[in-house]
């Protein structure tokens, strides 16, 4: 389904990498990681050519709500005591200069993107304790943040942290403008990456620095990004005759609702889940039933106007993976893990990335360093993914139907799960996607499902 993004915006079409090419650096992924990451290198003096599957923005970009924000759910107060304060600075001084980037940028080219500074709140129904200790973290931190029981809500909230001059945008207007200063290849499929040679279904890039902006990336080794990440699939309904909202919100409760204004329309977004375990609620509701039924508990009446559904990387300390691929791989660079909070790491990612291969100092990358240090809260949630791994690869011992599609992920061999609200086959250990005829939706998967009676080595 398109998103409220895809429905009002053009991007224009880029032909295939048209053959054998040397660059210094090769980008894998023209989503808005990868496009501004080319964009500072090239104000760096540094060539990237962009290798895309399919088109530029047509991975998770166009699904996001499209908030700008430092605030990333109850973050500031636990990152403090697991990683420091020093660390903890760092991670919001580079979210914070991540929004003021986005202005400044948008000033300058003069881009037509709805751009808009407003607050961000956490709120809760249900207690203060949290909110007050994240406020206090996030202040202490330089944020100018706020605990207050005050909501412009239509339901009562015991209490919310409110970042002020956080920002909202239309991703893919300022995607297309951005696009236009880089160099990219539509419909160039990258294939193998082996040390400095990126090889596509159109040609080989040699590069001495190769960046992963790919959503997940699909080598498996080095890296090990499939044990330290999973996938979550969570829903946008966006409503006509819905109350206007100044500020954006989510909520730190169970059901983690998420509300921020689109022109006239309320973008209404949760139901999160693993990818591929789709049990629903305790009523039997997934994704969209769960936020139809609050649609219309909040604001009887509206209307849903689109609906559309977001695959997100989760890490197992929750907070991104951006900078160098592997110790194994010095010339190989990442940008993954992003959990919900898209835009403003995307723009992170390219300042740091681009610090990186061009030999710039960058105190913050030591927070999102891939080879950062193993938390205790990363090595419950270890054990937590790879109890789902162990049991999609058990289940795929058991027999595969009667279809002639062998529900097994060509990722790692795990038993694909189907998703009837998406019609979709989902993998419970990685989160790749396939459509009903076994189609490629989203990787790490490279290739589609087998078929029965199908010769894999003639694939
Ligand atoms: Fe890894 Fe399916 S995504 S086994």
């Amino acid at each position: 389904m398109e998103s409220v993004w895809t429905e009002n915006s053009r991007i224009r079409r880029r032909e295939p990498l048209p053959g054998d090419m040397e660059a210094p650096v090769a980008v894998i992924g023209a989503g808005l990681a990868g496009i501004l990451t080319a964009y500072y290198l090239k104000q760096a003096g540094i060539r990237a050519v962009i290798l895309e599957a399919d088109r530029i923005g047509s991975g998770q970009t166009r699904n996001t709500t499209a908030k700008i924000t430092s605030q990333h759910n109850l973050i500031y107060d636990r990152m403090i005591r697991t990683f420091g304060r020093r660390m903890a600075e760092h991670y919001a001084d580079a979210n914070e200069a991540a929004i003021g980037e986005y202005e400044r940028l948008i000033l300058e080219k003069e881009i037509d993107c709805d751009f808009a500074r407003r607050p961000a709140f956490l709120y809760s129904c249900t207690g203060t304790e949290l909110l007050k200790r994240e406020a206090e973290a996030a202040e202490s931190l330089g944020i100018k943040a706020s605990f207050g029981t005050d909501c412009e809500l239509p339901f009562p909230v015991a209490g919310a942290v409110r970042f002020e001059h956080q920002a909202s945008f239309h991703p893919l207007k300022f995607l297309a403008q951005m696009a236009e200063e880089v160099e990219v290849y539509e419909q160039t499929k990258v294939l193998k990456v082996k040390d400095g040679r990126v090889e596509t279904g159109r040609g080989t890039v040699a590069a001495e620095h190769i960046v992963f902006t790919a959503h997940f990336p699909f080598i498996n080794v080095p890296g090990y990004y499939f044990a330290r990440m999973y996938q979550e699939r969570s829903y946008v309904t966006a409503l006509e005759g819905a109350k206007r909202l100044e500020g954006m919100y989510l909520g730190i409760d169970g059901d983690r609702l998420s509300f921020r204004a689109c022109g006239d329309m309320l973008l209404l977004g949760g139901g999160s889940h693993r990818t591929g375990v789709n049990k629903g609620n305790r009523a039997g509701e997934c994704g969209y039933g769960v936020l139809r039924r609050k649609a219309q508990e909040f604001y009887p009446g509206c209307r849903e106007v689109l609906r559309w559904s977001a695959q997100d990387c989760m890490t197992l300390d929750g907070l991104p993976y951006v900078g160098r691929f592997s110790r194994r791989k010095p010339g190989w660079y990442v940008a993954a893990g992003f959990g919900k909070w898209g835009m403003t790491t995307a723009m992170v990612s390219a300042r740091i990335l681009t610090a990186l291969i061009s030999g710039r100092d960058c105190p913050e990358a030591d927070i999102f360093s891939p080879q950062r240090h193993f938390t205790v809260q990363a090595a419950k949630e270890l054990a937590v993914h790879g109890a789902y791994t162990v049991k999609g690869l058990a289940k795929h011992l058991l027999p595969a139907g009667n279809g002639s599609l062998i529900p097994n992920c060509p990722h790692m061999g795990c038993r694909l799960e189907w998703n009837p609200e998406e019609e979709s086959y989902d993998c419970p250990c990685h989160g790749s996607r396939f459509d009903r005829e076994g189609h490629l939706i989203d990787g790490p998967a490279q290739t589609d499902c087998e078929r029965k009676g199908e010769n894999k080595r003639n694939k």
